[in-house]
């Protein structure tokens, strides 16, 4: 089957897909690595808040993209570099028109931007049937960022390396963290000042990934102090906002608070859907940007098409 035909078979099509958000419940770092990147072990989960791809291929040599926040648009964002990286991988002798309609908070720690690359890789893979293989698909992903390769799958992983080496975990997701709140302070965070910025003494063994780990696995109960984000100290340092904003979380009733990837985003859990609607109450009265949301594992009904 040749990559011409392909695009017949699509041609005109739309599909659509949601790019979902994630949340890391334990972030350690081991150290700093000889290439400048820092040694990682991570938890991550989807979460049930996300942003809309609508993919069109076109008879052009081109990927055009229009983003709800415009400062968005351009060469630079993710979502076009990732799909030109397949264009080249495949030569692919047709473009693609993009859409995209933000919900995640951008640059906040909660992955919209890498999300958004694997979610298009993965819908133009299943959409368009093209013939790479899933190894090709995580080099290209990982060739995008850290935390790209993660969102092929979604879900529950536990990530090695700078992120990109992913091992799924069976989703018992446990009681404790069945609601989920997410509070985005009104500040913009630089992932590579969050590691620049670290010492060695935010430097741990990994124990709290792997003690995670195993009681995710085991299935044993996950108290909220069982979480950890060797990232959060010198993120409440550099910046106030953050440390006031997890101050006033605790205040309205937040049982724990944990920063999400390097921030800004912070984020809490409870059992019961009750307190969580109060403590969202309250903070959005304090003028916050807060989010209820749940643990989600991203499925293939998440892809769909329109004819035009
Ligand atoms: O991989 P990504 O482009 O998301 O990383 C952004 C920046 O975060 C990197 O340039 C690097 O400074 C820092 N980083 C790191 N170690 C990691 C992941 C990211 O130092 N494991």
């Amino acid at each position: 089957m040749t990559n011409t035909h392909l695009s017949e078979q699509r041609a005109g099509q739309t599909c659509f897909a949601r790019s979902y958000a994630k949340i890391n419940l334990t972030l350690d770092v081991l150290r700093r690595r000889s290439d400048g990147f820092h040694e990682l072990l991570t938890i991550m989960q989807t979460i049930d808040l996300y942003d809309t791809i609508c993919v069109t291929a076109i008879a052009e040599d081109a990927v055009r993209l229009t983003c709800s926040r415009p400062e968005l648009n351009g060469d630079d964002n993710l979502v076009v570099r990732a799909i030109q990286a397949l264009r080249q991988r495949l030569a692919l002798p047709y473009g693609f028109e993009v859409e995209l309609y933000k919900q995640i908070p951008v640059a906040a720690g909660l992955g919209g931007g890498s999300s958004n690359a694997a979610t298009v890789l993965t819908l133009l893979q299943r959409a368009w049937q093209l013939p790479i293989s899933a190894e090709e698909l995580h080099e290209i992903a990982a060739a995008l960022g850290s935390d790209v390769p993660f969102f092929l799958e979604g879900g529950l992983a536990y990530c090695e390396g700078r992120g990109e080496v992913i091992t799924p975990l069976t989703p018992h997701w446990p009681a404790s963290m069945r609601w989920l709140l997410l509070l985005k302070p009104a500040i913009s965070v630089s992932t590579a000042s969050v590691f620049r910025n670290l010492t060695p003494d935010d430097y741990c063994d990994g124990s709290w990934s792997r003690k995670l780990r195993t009681a995710l696995e085991q299935q044993t109960p996950v108290r909220p102090e069982d979480l950890h984000n060797s990232l959060q100290r010198g993120v409440l340092e550099q910046y106030p906002e953050v440390a006031r904003a997890r101050e006033e979380m605790l205040r309205a009733g937040a049982p724990h608070v944990y920063l999400s990837g390097s921030g800004p985003t912070l984020f809490t859990a409870f059992t019961t859907l009750d307190p969580a609607v109060r403590v969202q109450h309250q903070l959005r009265e304090a003028g916050y940007e807060v989010y209820l949301t749940r643990a989600i594992h991203p499925q293939h009904e998440d892809i769909s098409f329109f004819s035009s």
